[in-house]
């Protein structure tokens, strides 16, 4: 099988932390296993508003949903800070989010045993952990109408956010959600807060009956997003995959990420409806983090996160977990030697540049 790739490097060390997918990328290629990688690359956001003087061009956005994934490095920068709002670089990644219309976020938290150290949590509590955090993206409260602020006339202001979700947009997150557990451990914690608001009573409801055709395999428990942020510092390892509206999935991953250590580790993935002939999903992988302006052209970014975000792309847009789990590996292995870029460095460690970290990854997966 042949895979279309689509490369948005971006700006900042996307440039850098990209380079070092291209030479996997080439590494897979050049070691004759059936599966093989089509990549093209493209401009996106302050890079493409300087060529084009748009974040991201209609041809761009056709090469993505062309594409079995998207793979995207980073935006942004001081050098765009003034240019208009609707062009800003940030704008090209809303833009391709929304025409792939990419209402699943997918946030792994993993703690490597290395880092353990570097968690906010006891080592004991982190280490081996494997959640992943399904958050739905384009519904909830930060998108529902109406939302204003008006002035009352007593002369008060008035501010209004609508939390708003349809049967729909809870079925397809949920399906995501049951797919994806039978790829991992087969268990699912749903988390709402049925107890006081309208959007959770059917959040559950629907999570409930989607979950009738999973049930053979898969578990699904119901939490309270509140307890599920304590469960989360206090026994982290209870949960496989959580599956959760927008504002929740917002600070919960963003929870689970402390547990993980730094920014530069953390993969992500966006993914859009499934193809009712073919099965297939547009989507878009990513690291966490941005530009990091102030480390940018330095041969200082940790690449690691934006090679995890390729991994992901091998497991859910290539079917290739096999080598996914090569990726998963040979990141844990160059950990395990000590080798530490410097956002992640710890005493009595080797301190390694970009391409040095992108080298030794590649070393071990010619290995492993
Ligand atoms: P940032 O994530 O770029 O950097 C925050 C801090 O973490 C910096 O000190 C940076 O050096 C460090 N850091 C981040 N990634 C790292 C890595 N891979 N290796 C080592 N250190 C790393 O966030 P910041 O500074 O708030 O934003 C910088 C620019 O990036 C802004 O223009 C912002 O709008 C943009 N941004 C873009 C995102 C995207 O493309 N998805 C996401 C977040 C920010
Ligand atoms: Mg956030």
């Amino acid at each position: 099988t042949t895979h279309k790739l689509l490369l948005l490097p971006g700006d900042g060390i996307g440039i850098e932390t990209m380079a070092e997918v291209e030479r996997i990328i080439a590494f897979f290629n050049a070691s004759g296993g059936a599966n093989t990688f089509e990549t093209e690359s493209d401009l996106v956001g302050g890079a493409a508003y300087d060529a084009h003087g748009l974040a991201v061009t209609d041809e761009c956005v056709a090469k993505a949903k062309a594409s079995d994934a998207v793979i995207f490095g980073a935006v942004g920068g001081p050098k765009w800070a003034d240019v208009p709002y609707a062009h800003r670089p940030e704008a090209g990644l809303l833009r391709l989010r929304k025409d792939l219309d990419l209402f699943a976020n997918l946030r792994p938290a993993i703690c490597y045993p290395a880092l353990a150290d570097a968690s906010s949590l006891k080592r004991e509590l982190v280490e081996g952990l494997d959640i992943m955090i399904v958050r739905e993206l384009t519904g909830g409260v930060y998108f529902g109408e109406p939302k204003e602020i008006v002035t009352m006339e007593d002369g008060q202001k008035r501010a209004v956010d609508t939390q708003l979700y349809t049967t729909y947009e809870i079925e397809r997150i949920a399906k995501v959600a049951f797919d994806l557990a039978r790829k991992r451990g087969n268990k699912v914690h749903s988390a709402e807060k049925h107890n006081v608001m309208k959007s959770g009573v059917l959040w559950k409801e629907v999570v409930t009956e989607t979950h009738a055709s999973y049930a053979s395999d898969v578990e699904l428990h119901h939490i309270l997003a509140d307890n599920c942020a304590m469960q989360l510092v206090r026994q982290p390892k209870q949960f496989d995959v959580i599956v959760t509206d927008n504002l929740f999935g917002d600070v919960l991953s963003d929870e689970a990420a402390m547990a993980t250590g730094s920014l530069g580790m953390l993969p992500s993935a966006s993914l859009g409806a499934a193809d009712e002939k073919t099965g297939r999903r547009m989507a878009l992988y990513e690291p966490v983090h941005g530009s990091a302006p102030d480390i940018a052209g330095k041969n200082r970014a940790n690449p690691i996160a934006t090679i995890a975000s390729f991994g992901m792309a091998l497991r859910y847009s290539c079917g290739m977990s096999e080598q996914a789990d090569l990726i998963d590996k040979a990141i844990a292995g160059v950990l395990a030697d000590g080798l530490r870029t410097g956002d992640i460095m710890q005493p009595g460690m080797t301190e390694v540049g970009t391409s040095e970290m992108g080298s030794a990854i590649l070393k071990k997966l010619e290995t492993l």
